[in-house]
């Protein structure tokens, strides 16, 4: 259904044909069902259960009940007429303790899923790694343990088997870096560790599972394989050279991090990778060679030194100026062609075609007194998005696709059913589905 008033004026430029549009989600906030057919604990069922952790106290038990809705999840991409769904794999749905044989029934849902998708004429992209660590791992030590690494590849080993024939993009991990800070460092998602710069294991061995589940991935299946990482272009907010430094410090954990190893840089010395947690070979592996860069993207980041005696060489300001969210991140399209074109002048040769796995934004959406739900702001943000996205390519970025976060209103982590991502307005009570208009906006574009 077509609002009106909701569509800017200026066409967005046109995109070369086979670009992929897509949508994303991910199976804890959106599958609920955590407890039938097999599937074991992950660390998001535990830290969700934790009282005090998630700000309206919810969690992914029923999330918007996608695992029993998934038909009517898929029909909902049908009508949207997108290329590819970007989906993820509960982990503990295929090892219900992280080691030892597959689940059947659980690789069985995925395989309805990824059938009722290609019948639709949509592409099935899927993640392996989105964050719901089965808890058994966790409790031999996670991420920190570099045996995870080894148990992810053989995690996609189990996957690829049944699925590689038909997934047409695997992505093995989802934000490693958010997993390792906000996850590990701060303590704002699970498994709720506070180590700051001590959760650097975290990194390597995510890493480390990457290129190992890259090479059993090619073992099983012919598709292109990627990663996908979050990036915050910096802002600086001050002058000085301590301000410039602060910056630049930055800019090398969040954006620098992952993916100086993963094209063939290593780490950066000023990171101080631990020679213990980092093996003589473990570069090799950790950089085979991924087809394509999936990059997330939100918003830019404001960065000035730190006060005496802060445990961070920076300190993030809010920044003024932008329209914001419900998330209060600011509205800053050019960040992303800035970004892109960063990685581009970066990494040059090394840097494969990107695709935009993630790209969104959170607002208060609610149905008016006709039960349609309209959101102008969302178009608003997506129209932005994504002529910058075309402002890169024509500046001589390779962008192959672009992923709006999300299909679905869904459990956004700490934030539990307070943040509405959503083209399809969720009902949280009656799992009722209505598409917004940015939904009908969005298919038109792509129908275009
Ligand atoms: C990135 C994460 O991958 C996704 O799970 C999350 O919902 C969005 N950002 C929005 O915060």
């Amino acid at each position: 259904m077509f609002l009106e008033g909701d569509l800017t004026t200026a066409p967005i430029p046109e995109f070369p044909a086979g670009f992929r549009w897509g949508v994303s989600t991910s199976a804890y906030q959106i599958e609920g069902a955590t407890t039938v057919d097999g599937r074991g604990p992950s660390i998001w069922d535990t830290f969700a259960h934790d009282p005090g952790r998630i700000a309206d106290g919810s969690t992914g038990d029923q999330a918007c009940d996608h695992y029993h809705r998934y038909a009517e999840d898929t029909a909902l991409l049908a009508g949207l007429g997108v290329s590819a769904y970007r989906f993820s794999i509960a982990w503990p749905r295929i090892q219900p303790a992280g080691t030892g044989p597959a689940n059947a029934v659980g690789l069985d849902f995925y395989d309805r899923l990824v059938d009722g998708l290609l019948a639709a004429g949509v592409d099935p992209v899927a993640t392996l790694f989105h964050w719901d660590l089965p808890q058994a791992l966790e409790d031999a030590g996670g991420w920190l343990n570099r045996d995870t690494a080894a148990r992810f590849a053989e995690y996609a080993d189990l996957t690829a088997a049944r699925l590689g024939d038909r997934v047409k993009l695997w992505i093995t991990l989802n934000e490693p870096f958010i997993h390792m800070s906000l996850g590990h460092g701060m303590g704002e998602h699970a498994p709720g560790r506070t180590l700051l710069f001590d959760a650097f294991p975290v990194a390597h061995h995510q890493l480390l599972g990457h290129g190992l589940a890259v090479a059993a991935l090619r073992a099983r299946s012919t598709s292109p394989v990627a990663i996908a990482n979050n990036y915050s272009p910096v802002r600086l907010a001050g002058d000085t050279d301590a301000d410039r430094a602060a910056a630049a410090a930055y800019d090398a954990l969040h954006n620098r991090l992952f993916t100086d190893p993963l094209l063939g840089r290593g780490y950066l010395d000023a990171l101080g990778p631990d020679p213990a947690v980092v093996r003589d070979g473990d570069l090799d592996v950790i950089a085979a060679p991924i087809d394509v860069l999936g990059v997330n993207y939100y918003n830019p980041t404001g960065i000035r030194a730190p006060e005496a005696g802060s445990p961070l060489p920076f300190e993030i300001v809010p920044l003024d100026g932008y329209p914001r969210t419900a998330f209060d991140w600011p509205v800053a399209p050019d960040g992303l062609r800035e970004l892109l074109l960063l990685l581009h002048e970066r990494y040059g040769d090394a840097l494969p075609p990107i695709q935009v796995t993630e790209s969104g934004c959170a607002y208060d959406d609610a149905p008016d007194a006709d039960g349609r739900v309209h959101d102008p702001e969302r178009i608003a943000y997506l129209d932005g998005h994504i002529r910058a996205v075309r402002e890169a390519m024509a500046g001589g970025v390779p962008v192959t696709g672009y992923f709006v976060w999300s299909l679905l209103d869904n459990w956004e982590w700490a934030e539990g059913f307070t943040k509405r991502f959503g083209l399809v307005h969720v009902d949280f009570d009656t799992q009722r589905r209505t598409p917004k208009s940015s939904y009908t906006w969005f298919r038109d574009l792509v129908r275009r």
